[in-house]
């Protein structure tokens, strides 16, 4: 447990007061902010209240923490936050002017025209692309040999994005499949770098190069796909327009795409995978699951189905909140605000922490043990404050994909508890590292037999 000198005043003067730090406690603290956010936050939170300020080098980092932080920070009124000043720190050089590190009208305007590509029209488009392809990948899938284990996140990791090179692109990668996916590798690996600079042979120069791989990849498809008629994600980005005629210039094209690629991508497998999970050391959850898609009519999934999986939607709601792929969310103060009596300084990170919400006993029973029906009608725990499950954010940046994330879990998991049963040790913990994107350290090594 980390040991954190007194000295942080919250109490009287309602100004906030950093915590003093020697360079060693500060550097675990740090540490365990990428490493393990929930303990940290926990232990902040228990031993400082809501309200937590740190000095990290120059900067003031304020933690919020509750439900009323979260709707606060995400409903950001009189816009107080910067998406753009917080992210642009952490992946500005990776995935610079994706539309998640936007802010006020210039991310307005950049998400009503990608809001054609998550219309309905368009998402019955992904469905039918994706169902046949999903279908014939899970079914491939190798049952695991004697006492040799499956790795499950590698293997969601190549299906996401064989996924995403259809769904997104229109193509399949073939060859480029190995390239891209190192491609993806590098930048999601580099926002990681704790450090600005980019010398050669460090994660943030590998990233850098990487990026330019990817730009390039996608630059010369453009005019292609602007007089086409694709009904991919990115032929749909090329062509759309505002009510004014207005549309995204090329670069714009590329930097959207190439966040939405990432933003899809690791998302949904740490998704699958801490599902997967959950569905292993739940196995009666498996049996009760496949109940329920043994229910639907026929053997292949239609749009109108997803609706009636209703128990897969409560597994998926609770792997989120026991595993949100972002553990916290940053912003960055525009000017000053209250928040509970306290002023929080302009120019500070202001973290608001999904985790920290998602593992308190202030709005979940038993925070820490998976229980799919906290979600059902007869309980609705989700529902006593509306920012306490926020896997997917809120507010102006709420995730556009969350209708496609949970279209692509769905048929994912229908195909995987059709063809499979699956299972880990008893005393098997899954070693997760939260940040950036939540994932396990281990690959998640099941057994996997054909049903
Ligand atoms: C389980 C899967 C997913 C999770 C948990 C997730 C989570 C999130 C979160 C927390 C944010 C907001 C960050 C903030 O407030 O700054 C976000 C934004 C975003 N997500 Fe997702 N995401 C998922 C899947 C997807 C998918 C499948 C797509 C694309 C098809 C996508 C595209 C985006 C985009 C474009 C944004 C930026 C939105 C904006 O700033 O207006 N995400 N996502």
């Amino acid at each position: 447990m980390l040991d954190i000198p007194s000295g942080l005043n919250l109490s009287a003067s309602k100004s906030l007061t950093p915590i003093k730090l020697g360079f060693l406690e500060s550097w675990r603290l740090i540490s365990l902010s990428y490493s393990d956010p929930l303990s940290q936050t926990q232990h902040l939170n228990q031993k400082y209240g809501n309200v937590v300020m740190q000095k990290v080098g120059n900067m003031e980092v304020v933690y919020l923490f509750g439900a009323d932080a979260n709707r606060l920070a995400l409903l950001n009124p009189d816009n107080i936050l910067s998406n753009k000043k917080a992210w642009d720190q952490i992946i500005g050089r990776l995935f610079p002017n994706g539309l998640m590190l936007r802010d006020a009208e210039d991310h307005r305007y950049h998400r009503r025209l990608m809001q054609a590509g998550f219309k309905s029209k368009a998402m019955q488009g992904y469905f039918s692309q994706m169902a046949p392809q999903i279908a014939r990948a899970i079914a491939k899938w190798s049952p695991t040999v004697g006492s040799e284990k499956t790795l499950a996140y590698p293997m969601f990791k190549n299906t996401t994005l064989d996924l995403a090179a259809t769904v997104f692109l229109g193509m399949d990668l073939g060859a480029d499949a190995r390239k891209i996916n190192k491609a993806f590798e590098s930048t999601v690996a580099a926002s990681m770098w704790r450090f600005p600079f980019a010398f050669p042979g460090t994660l943030l120069w590998r990233g850098i190069r990487a990026r330019k791989i990817m730009c390039n990849f996608f630059q010369p498809m453009i005019e292609e796909r602007k007089a086409g008629e694709g009904q991919d994600l990115f032929s749909i980005l090329c062509r759309a327009q505002d009510e004014d005629g207005n549309r995204y210039t090329d670069q714009e094209i590329v930097d959207h795409i190439n966040f939405l690629m990432m933003a899809a991508h690791d998302t949904t497998t740490s998704a699958l995978t801490s599902m997967t999970y959950a569905l292993a050391k739940n196995p009666e959850w498996q049996e009760r699951l496949w109940g329920e898609m043994l229910a639907l009519e026929g053997k292949d999934l239609k749009p109108q189905d997803l609706s009636a999986m209703v128990e897969t939607e409560y597994v998926m709601k609770e792997a989120l909140r026991l595993y949100p792929p972002l553990s916290t969310l940053p912003k960055f103060s525009n000017k000053e605000f209250e928040f509970e009596g306290y002023t929080i300084p302009a120019e500070a990170m202001v973290i608001t922490s999904p985790i920290h919400t998602h593992y308190s006993d202030r709005y979940w029973d038993d925070p820490k043990v998976f229980d799919p029906l906290r979600f059902g009608d007869a309980r609705k725990e989700h529902k006593r404050n509306a920012y306490s499950w926020i896997p997917f954010s809120g507010g102006a940046h709420m995730c556009i994909g969350l209708h496609f994330a949970e279209m692509q879990i769905k048929l994912v998991i229908f195909e995987m508890l059709k063809n499979y049963r699956w299972s880990v040790p008893h005393d098997y913990e899954m070693p997760v590292q939260q940040s950036p994107i939540s994932k396990p350290t281990d690959g998640l090594p099941i057994t996997l037999i054909r049903r």
